[in-house]
C-alpha cells in the first residue's frame, strides 16, 4: 500500500474529506456512515441539503448490505460494476449510512468505481465513501488533480491520472420501473439491451427522484453559447469535429474522445474568456450526455 493511499484512508477515518480519482470525475469522498463527516461534503461544496450523494463501495456484497437488490439490479451489477453506472435501490434499513447521505430519501444511489485508486481507498477504509463531484456546486466537474486544487486548495488530494470517460456516471433508477435520471457514459441503448426492455430518460421524475439535477449546473463562470458555427466577437471557441475553433472536443468527431475532453476544455475556456461559443454535438450514444450537461451549462 502507497503512502498516500495510507494517509487518504486515515483522513477518512478521522472524520474528513479526501478527494480521489474515478474513471469518471474526481470525488470528494467522506465516510459515508458517518454524519458529520458528510455533513463537510455539503458544506465545503455549498452544495443542498436536499440533493443525495452517491455511496461509492468495492464489492457487490458491501453493496447489497446497504441497498435491496431485485432482479434488474443484479442484471446491471453483474455487466457493468465496476464502472460508470450509479443504481438507485432502496435503502435497507440497517445499512449505517448517515441520513444526511441520502437526504432523508428511503432510497440510495450506489456504484462501484472501477479506477484502481478509488477502488484501492474504499478497501484499505474498510467504509463505504460517499463521494459527489469534487467541484463547488453548480460549478464544472473536475476531470483532473489540477481542477480539484484550483476549487479547493486545502483540500488532500489522493492524485491519479486524468478521468478517463470525464463524465459522471449514468444513473438510473430501479426503484420503479427503470428510468434514467442522469444521462452518462453507458448509454441508454446498452441499457435496454442489458435488461431486455426499453429504458427511456423521463424528464418529469427528475425534481422528485434527483433534485440535484436543477437545470442549471456544470457551469462556467463565462457566457456558454451552443450550437455555435462561427463565432461571435469576443467569444473563444469550443470545436467539434468539422466545425474547428482554437480549442477542439475531438478534431475526428470521436464522442468518446469529446467526452473526456469536455469539462477540461470548459474550464480552460472559462479562464480565457467572458464569452464561450461551443460547437453543435451529435446528439446520441454518449453525446446525450455531453448535450445534457452543456444545455445545463448554458442555463
Ligand atoms: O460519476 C459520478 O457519479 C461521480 C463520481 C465521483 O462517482 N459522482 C457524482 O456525484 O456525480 P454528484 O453528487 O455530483 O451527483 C449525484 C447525483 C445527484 O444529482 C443526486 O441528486 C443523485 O445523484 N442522487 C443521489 N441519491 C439519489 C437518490 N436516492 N435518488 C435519486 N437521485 C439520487
Ligand atoms: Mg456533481
Amino acid at each position: 500500500m502507497t503512502n498516500d493511499l495510507q494517509k487518504a484512508s486515515g483522513i477518512l477515518l478521522s472524520g474528513d474529506l479526501v478527494a480521489f480519482p474515478t474513471e469518471t470525475v474526481y470525488g470528494l469522498g467522506a465516510d459515508a456512515t458517518s454524519e458529520e463527516a458528510c455533513a463537510k461534503i455539503y458544506q465545503l461544496k455549498g452544495r443542498p441539503s436536499n440533493n443525495p450523494l452517491i455511496v461509492h463501495v468495492s464489492t457487490i456484497e458491501a453493496a447489497r448490505s446497504i441497498a435491496l437488490f431485485n432482479e434488474l439490479a443484479e442484471i446491471l451489477a453483474a455487466k457493468f460494476w465496476p464502472g460508470p453506472l450509479t443504481l438507485v435501490l432502496p435503502l435497507k434499513s440497517n445499512s449505517n449510512i448517515a441520513k444526511i447521505v441520502t437526504a432523508g430519501l428511503d432510497t440510495i444511489a450506489i456504484r462501484i468505481p472501477s479506477h484502481e485508486i478509488a477502488l484501492e481507498l474504499i478497501k484499505t477504509t474498510g467504509k463505504p465513501i460517499a463521494a459527489p463531484s469534487a467541484n463547488p456546486s453548480g460549478y464544472v466537474s473536475p476531470t483532473s488533480a489540477a481542477h480539484v486544487r484550483k476549487n479547493f486548495p486545502g483540500l488532500y488530494i489522493l492524485e491519479g491520472a486524468n478521468s478517463e470517460y470525464g463524465l459522471e456516471s449514468t444513473i438510473i433508477d430501479l426503484t420503479t420501473k427503470p428510468i434514467i435520471l442522469r444521462y452518462g457514459f453507458i448509454t441508454p441503448e446498452s441499457l435496454s439491451q442489458a435488461l431486455g426492455q426499453e429504458v427511456i430518460y423521463n424528464h418529469s421524475y427528475e425534481h422528485i427522484k434527483a433534485p440535484g439535477m436543477m437545470a442549471k449546473h456544470y457551469s462556467p463562470r463565462a457566457r456558454l453559447r451552443l450550437n455555435a458555427l462561427n463565432l461571435e466577437e469576443g467569444e473563444i471557441g469550443i470545436g467539434f469535429g468539422q466545425v474547428d475553433f482554437e480549442l477542439n472536443l475531438s478534431r475526428s468527431g470521436n464522442l468518446i474522445e469529446a467526452a473526456a475532453n469536455l469539462f477540461d476544455m470548459l474550464q480552460i475556456a472559462d479562464q480565457r474568456s467572458k464569452n464561450i461559443g461551443i460547437a453543435p454535438i451529435l446528439n446520441e450514444g454518449i453525446g446525450l450526455a455531453i448535450n445534457d450537461r452543456l444545455k445545463r451549462a448554458a442555463s
